[in-house]
């Protein structure tokens, strides 16, 4: 059974949405982040330090080969980078709908704060701007394959999922 899966840059709402889409549907949530910290025994900073992006990447595809054998329709919210890898593609169109959600560099930066948790935010707040604006350019045409683009600036999670629940009509 078909679930819908939520991707998107770091800071647009994906966790806050999932949750409020796994609540009004009561499909269980899976984050491919915490499946890894979970399978890896330890946070993505130390994946990324101690054993570098390409690792991390492959920890996301195979989260989603895991998450792809469940039987039941799942609300899936994913890292920022999972939509670079090709071989994730065939992976997250069999889990669902996807969704991109979208936000301005200047609501990201809010969102995402001092992230500690974020290696690839890490620094002083000019370069994390530098860095935000430059990941959304070079990722831009991956984010574009999603099936459908979901603005998030000046919207709560619930009214978001409540706007995906309606576009794919996913409680009927
Ligand atoms: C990443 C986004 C993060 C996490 C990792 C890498 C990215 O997830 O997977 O730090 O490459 O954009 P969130 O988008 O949930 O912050």
């Amino acid at each position: 059974m078909r679930g819908v899966v939520l991707v998107g840059f770091m800071g647009t709402g994906k966790t806050a949405v999932g949750r409020e889409l796994s609540q009004k549907l009561g499909w269980p949530l899976a984050d491919t982040d915490e499946w890894i910290v979970q399978q890896a025994g330890k946070p993505i900073t130390r994946i990324f330090s101690e054993d570098g992006e390409p690792a991390f990447r492959a920890w996301e595809t195979q989260a989603l080969e895991a998450l792809a054998l469940l039987p039941m329709a799942q609300v899936v919210s994913t890292g920022g980078g999972i939509v670079l890898a090709e071989r994730n593609w065939p992976l997250l169109r069999a889990l669902g709908p996807v969704v991109c959600l979208t936000a301005g560099v200047a609501e990201i930066i809010r969102r995402v704060g001092r992230a500690q948790d974020r290696p690839l935010l890490a620094g002083e707040p000019e370069e994390v701007r530098s860095r935000v604006e430059k990941l959304l350019a070079q990722r831009a045409a991956a984010y574009q394959r999603a099936d459908w683009s979901c603005p998030t600036d000046g919207e709560s999670p619930a009214g978001i999922a409540e706007r995906i629940i309606q576009r794919y009509q996913l409680n009927l």
